[in-house]
């Protein structure tokens, strides 16, 4: 079994001591990532970005790994600042404000007339627009709600692309036949998981994210569409480190770290619905012909041997931490 270029289209690789600790993990397994931009303070400028992406590098040390950073969505930004960085950006990655980690900065209110400056510019220079598609409401019921919100912008601005973020429900798959310059990034961890498995019993901090896992009927719409590698959806891990005071605390940080087992946890996934010859599309195929990107030649060969997860990675806890997996890296090739 052999994955070429994999790439994952939505993670943290944080900053300071957790980049240090963290970024080989992506680096080694995948071609690529797209690094989101929710540091403290967020990256929001060019000489954020253009610096941070020098410290992932240095982090990576010689494995070879294209970080394709992100900036921080700001109503602020004109087309004279986002022509400038251009070349040093793939998405621009919008928040609700405080709707997760790190996000105090973004966008209150969805107000189109407010954010049309900077979306029609971003749908001139052809940058994606990345979104965390979740209101306010309900826990449950916030990314459903946030459908109407991606409709009015795709049909405000139907030129650019609009990637929903890590979708966790049956309602945002739906969105994605209806809307065609709407797409989606879908997490392991969301494939694998619904509400019941992070609160149904003893509670388990290391698989409370953001969005939460919702109900079954949600997991097979995301689980059918990532599957038979629907054109417009891909892989997007949304791997989100914290140390492990800050998840088994009262008060526990949303996030699941998956960065070290997810090309093992999808083989075994799509093994298991018969699917594998789907997989290397969902990894790499769609997200390279969406974002229009071609990424460096790595080949991972995977084998069915069982993996014991470690129990933590310095201070990270894994998801599946001290459990038995199906799959192995057995060897990672270059050129
Ligand atoms: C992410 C993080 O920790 O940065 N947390 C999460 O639960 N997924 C932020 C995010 O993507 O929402
Ligand atoms: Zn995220």
């Amino acid at each position: 079994m052999q994955l070429t270029a994999p790439l994952d289209m939505h993670l943290h690789l944080r900053d300071g001591d957790m980049l240090q600790n963290i970024a080989k993990a992506s680096a080694q397994t995948f071609s690529g990532a797209i690094i989101m931009p929710n540091l403290v303070p967020p990256v929001s400028t060019k000489e954020e970005v253009i610096a941070y992406k020098e410290r992932i590098l240095a982090a990576i040390g010689d494995e070879k790994f294209t970080p394709y950073m992100t900036l921080f969505f700001k109503p602020s930004y004109d087309k004279a600042f986002l022509e400038s960085l251009r070349d040093e950006i793939t998405a621009i990655k919008l928040y609700p404000a405080g709707i997760t980690t790190n996000s105090e900065g973004g966008v209150s209110g969805f107000d189109v007339e407010e954010l049309r400056p900077t979306l029609e510019a971003m749908s001139e220079l052809n940058i994606p627009l990345c979104v965390h598609g979740e209101t306010n409401g309900f826990v449950m019921d916030r990314e459903a709600e946030f459908v109407s919100i991606y409709e009015r912008l795709a049909n405000a601005f139907p030129k650019l692309k609009i990637i929903m973020e890590h979708i966790t429900t049956k309602e945002s798959v739906k969105a994605l036949d209806k809307h065609e310059n709407l797409y989606a990034t879908i997490t392991i961890h969301h494939l694998l998981l619904t509400l019941d498995d992070v609160a149904g019993g003893m509670l388990q901090p290391h698989l409370f994210c953001k969005p939460i896992a919702k109900r079954p009927e949600d997991r097979e719409a995301l689980l059918k569409v990532a599957l038979e590698a629907h054109p417009k959806v891909m892989f997007g891990s949304d791997s989100a480190p914290h140390p492990k005071h800050a998840k088994e605390n009262c008060g526990c940080a949303a996030g699941v770290f998956t960065a070290p087992i997810a090309l093992q946890l999808l083989t075994e996934l799509f093994e298991k619905h018969h699917a594998l010859n789907n997989i290397q599309a969902f990894v790499s195929g769609n997200a390279q012909k969406i974002y229009g990107i071609t990424p460096r030649t790595k080949t991972i060969i995977l084998e069915k041997k069982p993996f014991t997860v470690p129990a933590i990675y310095n201070d990270v806890v894994p998801m599946y931490a001290n459990e038995t997996i199906a799959y192995s890296i057995k060897d990672i090739q270059h050129g």
